[in-house]
């Protein structure tokens, strides 16, 4: 008898907890608690039958075994009635602080370049990150085989080609493929200013990136002179870093400018005494010059009419100098101590 108890006791409690709607519920309660063929009211009854000593010790337990399973049908009941109901919520309640997304340090670097750009009469352009080989090199006068195309480890993409007008594709190592482009469309004046992404196959270390981000600017129009880009370039950085900031300009080359400069800033670390960063106590920030009569040709101008300056620079690097973050590859790792930062 006891061992018959327990075992309706155990398969009653497995089967309520399966137990999924208020009528399988009912059915269960008929099927245990019912006057007639209730599997516990049977055994229930059958205790009168038994002797006093046995009835009593009996009796107590399937009394047990009975609260038992109400209670846990109890349970269930309120289980089921609260299942279809809405939570309540308190709306005071303390709760983790959501945490908003906010703008990568290099987004925040580019867009105030570009407001600065935009200040001096600049309008912002955008270029596709796969450039045929033409825009890229032949049209700033850097022909197939030029030994000048070694200055940019660029990647080259196989079986990608515009069969078309028989153009090889790269990624393209630098933004300046958008000046014969932009020079293609529209008649000077103009002053454009192109951000993007750019890709060289270099071995990467703390100053060096595969991929990186640069800003072109370039300005086109009659009797346009050197001074001019000085005086831009000189303007962007007394915005961008504070008035102290001194310029200095320096000879280079590019194959698509002449003269071609290179500009360096004064330290904006130790202004000029010379630190762990700038060493000399300048920086340097960028290549320019002033636009050179073939790359007007191939735009198709006629010669001799328009003059113009173009540069470069690293939204990369002036992002690393702003935020004074040590290494360029943490800039594209989305290493999110990094990033919480801003
Ligand atoms: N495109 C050059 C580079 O990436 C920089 C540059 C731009 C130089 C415009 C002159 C004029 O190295």
């Amino acid at each position: 008898m006891s061992h018959d108890l327990q075992k309706i006791k155990n398969e009653a409690l497995a089967e309520l907890a399966k137990l999924s709607t208020m009528h399988e519920l009912d059915a269960f309660v008929v099927n245990y608690f019912g006057r007639s063929g209730g599997k516990l009211n049977t055994v229930l009854r059958s205790l009168k039958d038994l002797g006093d000593q046995e009835r009593r010790s009996l009796g107590s337990e399937a009394n047990a075994v009975k609260v038992e399973i109400w209670k846990q049908i109890d349970v269930k009941r309120n289980e089921l009635k609260n299942a279809g109901k809405k939570q309540f919520v308190d709306l005071t309640a303390a709760t983790e602080r959501p945490r908003l997304g906010h703008l990568h340090p290099l987004t925040l670097a580019r867009r105030e370049m570009e407001e600065i750009f935009k200040g001096l009469g600049f309008a912002v352009m955008e270029g596709p990150d796969i450039e045929s080989d033409y825009y890229t090199f032949e049209a700033l006068n850097i022909p197939v085989e030029h030994p000048a195309r070694d200055m940019w480890d660029t990647f080259h993409i196989k079986g990608f080609e515009n069969a078309a007008e028989n153009r090889k594709m790269v990624l393209k190592p630098h933004t300046s493929p958008m000046q014969v482009k932009v020079m293609e469309k529209h008649e000077p004046p103009f002053a454009v200013i192109v951000p993007g992404r750019v890709f060289r196959h270099e071995a990467t270390d703390a100053r060096h990136e595969h991929t990186f981000d640069q800003l072109e600017g370039f300005l086109v129009d009659e009797n346009v002179t050197l001074a001019n880009l000085k005086w831009i370039l000189n303007e962007f950085f007394k915005q961008l870093f504070g008035e102290k900031i001194e310029i200095k300009l320096r000879p280079s080359y590019f194959p698509f400018t002449e003269p071609s400069i290179e500009v360096a800033v004064s330290c904006i670390f130790c202004s000029k005494k010379g630190c762990s960063v700038c060493h000399t106590g300048w920086l340097e920030m960028l290549g320019a010059g002033m636009i050179h009569q073939k790359v007007f040709e191939f735009a198709g101008y006629p010669k001799d009419k328009y003059s113009g300056f173009a540069f470069g620079i690293g939204i990369s690097r002036i992002a690393m100098l702003k935020y004074d973050i040590p290494d360029i590859r943490m800039l594209y790792q989305n290493d999110q101590r990094l990033l919480n930062q801003f």
